[in-house]
C-alpha cells in the first residue's frame, strides 16, 4: 500500500527527472541557420512594397493559377467557395451586413501578394513561384474591379495600386508617436 503515491507526485517527479536528464544538452541545443535558410523566412512584403521579389504577372496568367491552386475553396470569381470570400462586398461594410473581402476591406494591395505567398493555397503554402504569385494577386483584382482584364502586376506596380478601403482605417492611439498611456 505505501507504493501508492498521488498522481501529482509523479507527475512533479517524472517532470524533474526529465529537466535533470535534459539540463547537460541545454547548451547544444539548436544550429546556426544558414543563410538560405533565412532567406526562406526573411519574405515579408510592406505595405510600401518593400521586400517584394523580382517577378510579374498578368491578370490572365492569374486567371489559370486561380483555377488550378484556389478555386476549390474560394469559388470559381472568388464568391461562394467554401472557404473565405474574396471579392466583392464594396460599399457594405458600414452597413448592417458588412462583407469583408479583399477588395472591400483590405487597405494596401501589397498584403494580397505577402499574404498569398506565406499562406496559399492552404494545403501547400510558399508553393508558388514570385510570378504566380504575382499574377493570382492581379487576377484577384481584377475580380474586386481594381485592375481591368489586360492589367498585371510587378515590383513597381502592385505598390502603386489604391485599394478602395485605404482610408476606412483609424490609427490606434498607442500606435500613434508621441504618445504615451496615463499611468
Ligand atoms: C484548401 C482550401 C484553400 C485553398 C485551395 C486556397 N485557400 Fe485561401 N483560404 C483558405 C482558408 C481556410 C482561409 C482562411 C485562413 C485563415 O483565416 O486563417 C483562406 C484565406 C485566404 C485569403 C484571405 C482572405 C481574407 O479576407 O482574410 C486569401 C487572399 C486567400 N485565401 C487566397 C488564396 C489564393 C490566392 C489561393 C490559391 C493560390 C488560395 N487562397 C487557395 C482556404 C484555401
Amino acid at each position: 500500500m505505501s507504493a501508492m503515491r498521488s498522481p501529482r507526485a509523479l507527475a512533479v517527479g517524472v517532470l524533474a527527472a526529465g529537466m535533470m536528464s535534459h539540463q547537460p544538452h541545454a547548451q547544444s541545443f539548436g544550429r546556426t541557420p544558414s543563410a538560405s535558410e533565412i532567406a526562406g523566412w526573411d519574405i515579408d512584403v510592406r505595405p510600401d512594397g518593400a521586400g517584394l521579389p523580382a517577378g510579374g504577372g498578368t491578370v490572365a496568367q492569374g486567371r489559370a493559377v486561380y483555377d488550378e491552386n484556389c478555386a476549390a475553396c474560394h469559388g470559381p470569381e472568388g464568391r461562394d467557395g467554401i472557404r473565405d470570400r474574396l471579392a466583392g462586398g464594396q460599399g457594405t461594410l458600414a452597413s448592417g451586413q458588412p462583407i469583408k473581402t479583399v477588395g472591400s476591406y483590405w487597405p494596401y494591395a501589397t498584403t494580397l501578394f505577402d499574404y498569398i505567398r506565406r499562406a496559399m493555397p492552404y494545403q501547400a503554402p510558399a508553393s508558388l513561384s514570385a510570378d504566380e504569385t504575382y499574377a493570382v494577386s492581379a487576377y484577384i483584382l481584377y475580380l474586386n474591379g481594381i485592375l481591368p482584364a489586360e492589367g498585371g502586376l510587378d515590383r513597381a506596380s502592385l505598390p502603386r495600386v489604391r485599394m478602395p478601403n485605404r482610408d476606412g482605417f483609424l490609427p490606434e492611439r498607442e500606435f500613434t508617436a508621441g504618445w504615451t498611456a496615463a499611468r
